[in-house]
């Protein structure tokens, strides 16, 4: 399941994969960060979708088209708001990463691309949130059939060498 993981450096609104994954918040109604940066690319009709969602609970995951994005779907999920760990923000983050591979799998989607779900404003500490990242999708995987690739898009350099060392040891 590993060799269909990849780890970039980049911009997630670039990709020309069939879902990218947004970390959204509850509202569903955009933000700052990557949520700001796929509404920005996706152009105004993301939002009108995202009106008729009637917003999402944190570690579920709600799917729109992508509009202008070369990705063809997004699939917005919210993750936790880090608390100190004490509230289920493990548990919530698992479930944002099976969900979405839930969703992509249902719709026979072949390549997905995840940002650092809860890993900005949210405030999740890097390492916690990349082992379960990792390793969440890795187990995920087994129960997939159509998803033959999955791309962790990172925003910085320390990110992905985060991902890499993670993806190195499972
Ligand atoms: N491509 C890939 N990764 C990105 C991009 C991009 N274009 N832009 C930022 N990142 P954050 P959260 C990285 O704060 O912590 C929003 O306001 C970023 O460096 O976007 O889940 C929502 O509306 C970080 O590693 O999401 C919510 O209110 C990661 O994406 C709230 O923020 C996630 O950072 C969600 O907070």
């Amino acid at each position: 399941m590993k060799s269909k993981v990849e780890v970039i450096q980049g911009d997630i609104t670039q990709l020309e994969v069939d879902a990218i994954v947004n970390a959204a918040n509850s509202s569903l109604l955009g933000g700052g960060g990557v949520d700001g940066a796929i509404h920005h690319a996706a152009g105004p009709e993301l939002l009108a979708e995202c009106r008729t969602l009637g917003g999402c609970d944190t570690g579920d995951a709600k799917i729109t088209r992508g509009y202008n994005l070369p990705a063809k779907s997004v699939i917005h999920t919210v993750g936790p708001v880090w608390r100190g760990g004490g509230v289920g923000e493990a548990d919530k983050l698992r479930s944002c990463y099976k969900r979405c591979l839930e969703l992509a799998e249902e719709r026979g989607m072949r390549s997905i691309a995840f940002p650092a779900i809860s890993c900005g404003v949210y405030g999740y500490p890097l390492e916690q949130a990349v082992e379960i990242a990792v390793g969440t999708v890795i187990v995920g995987l087994y129960d997939c059939q159509s998803i033959e690739r999955v791309v962790f898009c990172c925003f910085s350099k320390e990110m992905e060498l985060l991902y890499q060392r993670q993806l190195a040891e499972e």
